[in-house]
């Protein structure tokens, strides 16, 4: 459903990512690790349509998704993406459940059970009017995970969505995204420092040097 073709990705002379590609199936797992800088959210935002790549395409059903009108890129970004970035992005002046519907307003898509049954699976039952700035950091990371997935999205880009979540939440969490990749046949890309979890992805690939290297 999704090729990556070739990307390359710099700045200022200095490209991060040489010739990246690879192919992500219906209902598949893909995990990538790297170091710090090595590119893994540049990359994500590749995908994601948040960042034209340098040279290179991204296709969705052989469609390039760079190439499009921007109206029709940003229907694809709020329809067919869910993005759960690693720094949360959530709107401070907008409760959780406010922040969690953002993106179905946008998509005209009456969510509001859905949005429940997220905030309640995701253990953030009680939190549901908090503004963010009053969350900790795992539980920001939940309301995130929540947010992307209230449209139902084909592509879940999930950038460390368990760094900043213990052990036994971290497990549930990931568990939560699996069923939904797997139960509903979406796809997802996670980008993970966690070796455990990288190990649960169908294919586990690389980034390193600015290439991306198939571990398994
Ligand atoms: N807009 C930008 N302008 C210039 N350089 C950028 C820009 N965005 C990212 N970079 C550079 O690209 C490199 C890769 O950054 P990126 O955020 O993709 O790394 P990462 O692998 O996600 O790291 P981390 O594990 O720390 O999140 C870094 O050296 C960064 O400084
Ligand atoms: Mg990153």
């Amino acid at each position: 459903m999704l090729q990556v073709v070739e990307v390359c990705k710099g700045w200022e002379g200095q490209e991060v990512l040489s010739e990246v590609s690879f192919e992500l199936k219906k209902g598949e797992i893909i995990a990538i690790i790297g170091a710090s800088g090595s590119g893994k959210t540049t990359l994500l935002n590749i995908i994601g349509g948040l960042m034209k790549p340098s040279r290179g395409r991204v296709l969705f059903f052989d469609q390039d998704v760079h190439s499009q009108k921007e109206r029709d890129l940003n229907i694809f970004r709020n329809r067919k993406i869910g993005f759960i970035f690693q720094t949360y992005n959530l709107l401070s002046g907008l409760s959780i459940m406010e922040n969690i519907l953002l993106s179905a307003n946008i998509a005209g898509l009456s969510s509001k059970d859905r949005a429940k049954n997220l905030i309640s699976l995701l253990g953030l039952s009680k939190k549901d009017k908090d503004l963010p700035g009053i969350l900790s950091c795992g539980e920001q990371q939940r309301v995130a995970i929540a947010r992307a997935l209230i449209n139902e999205p084909e592509i879940i880009l999930a950038d460390e969505p368990t760094g900043s979540l213990d052990t036994e939440t971290a497990d549930e969490v990931f568990s939560l995204l699996k069923e939904r990749v797997k139960g509903e046949k979406r796809s997802m890309v996670i980008v993970t420092h966690n070796k455990r979890l990288a190990e649960e992805a169908d294919r586990l690939f690389l980034l390193e040097g600015r290439r991306l290297f198939k571990v398994s």
